[in-house]
Formats: structure tokens, C-alpha cells, sequence
């Protein structure tokens, strides 16, 4: 029965929008942009389309809101992550609306970019939160997220995070193992409580992205296989201490077609036909996942088609259908300002040198990530473009953001714009080279904030010690 409404669902969705079958993209190519060469450099592209990277471009400068970035740059110095409040407003509402006529709660996931500015703003446009660890709580709860609107996911939590979430009175802890789901039972019995835990399952489901952005295969260490989870939920129901609240999947992440997502819905609404009414569930969680276009020509995913499907596939479903995306809402409300220090010739390759590096956004060197990258000032059409890569100075070859990618020659002190930055850059920031976390603005209009200043590096030494024996003059 269940399933015969999901392949409805989707057999309409097919219809409408045209899929083919199971690996039709929806919205157009494949999700992961690698250092492909291109023949038009970004800037170009950008210009037809500003608004989808959150900036505009104003007499040929670029800028994010009403503010331009040089004039951040000048005020705050590079590298510097600079976002967008109504980006990320905008893509909320997006998706609030595409999800209309559904009990739906957005919970963002915080560790696409935990600002605690990002954040408040998220939580007073009523979104949720989705956490992963003690750290990410005290975040949460520190920005005003309501206590009820935080789920807690992750592959390997800590007791004392248990007890953090417990105490807190989180929506639910999303259990991923049948020794979690005991740890968990042992602390609320411990705090003298009944814990709210939804059973994260692994869908088997293969989204088609970066291998290391699947995180709903079987084989990764990610939930409860499909085949142990009725078990295990009756013995979250049976056991002391535990109420199952809900189930939870998340199947990975820069997904651009929606058809994965209809899939571990429908693998999932097997799972609660398979409990039968016996069970009375909260919610289903999706996860996250939804892809956002990082080089110019990309195509976005068409949220409306997306929330319109989802809807109409769980048109029966008597509980709250809840969603954790990161990148979707902020990935594009967010740059990272760079300054060119230098160039160099070697090797049968041109070098752009510029004063970010992978320590600021390893997202490049990680997943061979593209992003476009603008200069702040557009230059005039017929000026030159050469091939380069450009890289920041840190004393490794995966230290790049671009390869082969065809710029404008920028010169030394160029403000370079690298746009996408806003998921999973500054998060994923760290101190490497002595480096000093970039600092980070928020633009609302005209106005911008710096919401985190950059830590001279004498505060970074500053914070540690000697052991005894060394700090002794004498020995
Ligand atoms: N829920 C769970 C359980 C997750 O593990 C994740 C992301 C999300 C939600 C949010 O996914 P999103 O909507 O942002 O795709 N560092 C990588 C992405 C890693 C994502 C990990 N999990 C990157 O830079 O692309």
C-alpha cells in the first residue's frame, strides 16, 4: 500500500519533470565538479547570473548585498570569509515553501558553517538544528535554537554528549548502532529520564556523488542496516529509558537529483510498514544533502520540484517529515576574499600565489572541489586571460584552488573572490602553517559585522605552555 503511493509519487515526478530512469539527474549533469577545463573563465559566466553565488556585480565590483568586497577586504584584511544574510534567508524560504502543505521542520546542519551569527539568524527564521557532537550543541543552544528543534546525529558520540543532549531535552538523539542505543538507554536511566531516540538506518542507496560524500551505502560506517532495524526499534520501544521518537536516514551529500532522495523515502516507508501501527513515530528525517551549483554554468536543483515531490510522497504520512540540510542554505551565501602575492612560472605551468590556502578552504584539496573565481574588480572585455593554477602558500601540492583555470591576469595585491565558500569552509578551517583562522563578516545590506575577528598569532601561541622542566631558565 505504502509503496504503491511512493511509486505513484515518483512515477509522477518522472512524468512531470522528465526522468528517465534511476539515474536521470533532475536538474542536469552530475553533482561533483572537478578541475575540468573550462573555456570561459568564471567571470564571465558570472555576470549573467550574480545572484545565484549571493553577489552582484555594481559598476563591475563585485559585491555581496549592498557592500562591496573590496571594501571589506580594506577594512578586515585577507584571506576573510564573507556572507550574506539574505542568501541564506532566501534559500530558507525557498525551501520552507517548496515543502507547503507538509509538517515539515528544517533542521540545519551545523556543520556546514556553525557561525554562531549564521546560526541565530537561522534560528529566528525558524529553522532547526542538526548537530553532531557536545560542541555543536553548546553552539546551538548558545545561538537560541529551541531545545525541541535539535536532533543529534553522528557515528560515534561520547557519553557525556549523551548526557549534554539528554539534559538539554533535545527533539532526539539519532541512535546509529544497537551498542549506542544501550549506551544511550544506560545514561537516561543514569539522569532518571526517558530519552527521545530515532534510529538512523542506512538505505543502501548510491546518490551518485563524491565517494567520499556517500554516506548511505552499505558498506560506509554509516546507520543501521535495513535488515537489523525492525529488531533493533523494538528493542528501543521495549527497553527502559528509551522512547523512539523517529527514523533517520541521510544517504550523502551535493546531491543535484532528487530521485535518491525519493528512493530512500520509499526504502524507508517500507521500514514503517514493516513496524506496522503498533509503532506511533514523530518523524521520518531525510537528512541533507541537497547540491548547489559551484561552478558558473551549473545548474541549480529546482527546490520547488523537489519539495513538490516529497509532498505529494508522503501525502499519508501521519507524522512530522523532517529535513537536515547544510550546504543548500548557506554554500552560496558565502566568498572567501583573497589577495594575489605573487606569480610564478615553472615547470611548463603558470602559478597564481594568493594569501589563502587549503588551512582556510580545503575543499579543493580534498575532494578536488571546484570553485569559481572572480576577480573583485571585473576587468574590461578584451582583457588578456592565461591559464593558471592558483594556489596559496602552504608547503603542499594540494594546496590549490584552481587548475588550469582560465583568469584575467590578475597582478600582485588583486582581490581575488572565490566564491561557494560558505558550506563547509570555515568549519573545516584549521591552524596549519600558523595560520591564523581567516576572520569572518556578516553582510546584511550596506551594512557588514565582523562576527569573528582574526586571533593575532600571538594569542594562538599564547594559549599554550611549557612543561615545567622546560620552562625552567635554569635546566
Ligand atoms: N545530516 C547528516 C547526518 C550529515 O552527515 C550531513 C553532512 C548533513 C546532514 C548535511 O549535509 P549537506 O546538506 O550539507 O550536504 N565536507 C564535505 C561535506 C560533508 C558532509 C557531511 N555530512 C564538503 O565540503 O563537501
Amino acid at each position: 500500500m505504502t509503496t504503491a503511493i511512493v511509486a505513484e509519487a515518483i512515477a509522477a515526478a518522472k512524468a512531470r519533470f522528465g526522468l528517465t530512469g534511476a539515474r536521470a539527474a533532475w536538474q542536469g549533469p552530475g553533482p561533483v565538479t572537478t578541475h575540468a577545463h573550462h573555456d570561459v573563465p568564471d567571470h564571465l559566466l558570472l555576470a549573467g547570473n550574480p545572484e545565484r553565488f549571493g553577489v552582484r556585480v555594481v559598476d563591475g565590483e563585485v559585491h555581496v548585498e549592498g557592500t562591496s568586497v573590496a571594501a571589506i577586504a580594506e577594512a578586515v584584511d585577507t584571506p576573510c570569509y564573507v556572507y550574506g544574510a539574505a542568501h541564506v534567508r532566501r534559500q530558507f524560504a525557498g525551501l520552507r515553501g517548496a515543502l507547503i502543505g507538509r509538517r515539515s521542520l528544517v533542521c540545519y546542519a551545523v556543520k556546514a558553517n556553525s557561525s554562531q551569527a549564521i546560526l541565530r539568524l537561522l534560528a529566528r527564521e525558524g529553522a532547526g538544528a542538526d548537530i553532531v557532537s557536545g560542541g555543536e550543541l553548546a553552539r546551538a543552544l548558545a545561538a537560541g535554537f529551541a531545545p525541541s528543534t535539535i536532533v543529534f546525529s553522528g557515528v560515534g558520540k561520547r557519553s557525556d554528549e549523551i548526557d549534554a543532549a539528554i539534559t538539554a531535552q533535545i527533539r532526539a538523539i539519532h541512535a546509529e548502532s544497537i551498542e549506542e542505543v544501550d549506551r544511550i538507554a544506560a545514561r537516561a536511566r543514569a539522569l532518571g529520564v526517558v530519552a527521545p531516540v530515532a534510529l538512523r538506518v542506512n538505505p543502501d542507496i548510491d546518490p551518485d556523488t563524491h565517494p567520499y560524500l556517500a554516506t548511505g551505502l552499505r558498506e560506509t560506517k554509516f546507520g543501521i542496516s535495513m535488515g537489523d532495524a525492525p529488531a533493533l526499534a523494538r528493542r528501543v520501544i521495549e527497553t527502559p529509558g528509551l522512547r523512539l521518537v523517529g527514523l533517520t536516514c541521510h544517504i550523502g551529500s551535493q546531491i543535484m537529483d532528487a530521485e535518491p532522495f525519493l528512493a530512500s523515502l520509499e526504502r524507508m516507508r517500507a521500514l514503517i510498514g514493516e513496524l506496522g501501527d503498533a509503532i506511533d513515530l514523530d518523524y521520518l528525517d531525510l537528512g541533507g544533502g541537497l547540491g548547489i551549483p559551484y561552478g558558473v554554468d551549473e545548474p541549480r536543483l529546482d527546490v520547488d520540484a523537489f519539495g513538490a515531490a516529497l509532498v505529494a510522497a508522503t501525502r499519508d504520512l501521519d507524522m512530522d517529515l523532517l529535513l537536515e540540510p547544510g550546504r543548500y542554505l548557506v554554500g552560496n551565501a558565502g566568498v572567501l576574499l583573497t589577495r594575489v602575492v605573487g606569480h610564478k612560472e615553472s615547470g611548463g605551468k603558470r602559478f597564481v600565489i594568493v594569501d589563502a590556502a587549503m588551512n582556510d578552504l580545503i575543499r579543493p584539496a580534498l575532494y578536488e572541489a571546484y570553485h569559481a573565481i572572480v576577480p573583485a574588480t571585473l576587468p574590461v572585455a578584451d582583457a588578456p586571460l592565461v591559464r593558471s593554477d592558483v594556489v596559496g602558500p602552504v608547503c603542499e601540492c594540494g594546496d590549490f584552488f584552481a587548475r588550469d583555470r582560465l583568469l584575467p591576469w590578475p597582478a600582485v595585491g588583486d582581490l581575488l573572490v572565490i566564491l561557494g565558500a560558505g558550506a563547509y569552509g570555515m568549519t573545516m578551517a584549521s591552524n596549519y602553517n600558523t595560520r591564523p583562522l581567516a576572520p569572518e563578516v556578516l553582510v546584511s545590506g550596506e551594512r557588514f559585522d565582523v562576527t569573528r575577528p582574526r586571533r593575532p598569532v600571538a594569542e594562538l601561541i599564547a594559549e599554550e605552555r611549557y612543561p615545567a622542566w622546560m620552562a625552567d631558565p635554569a635546566t
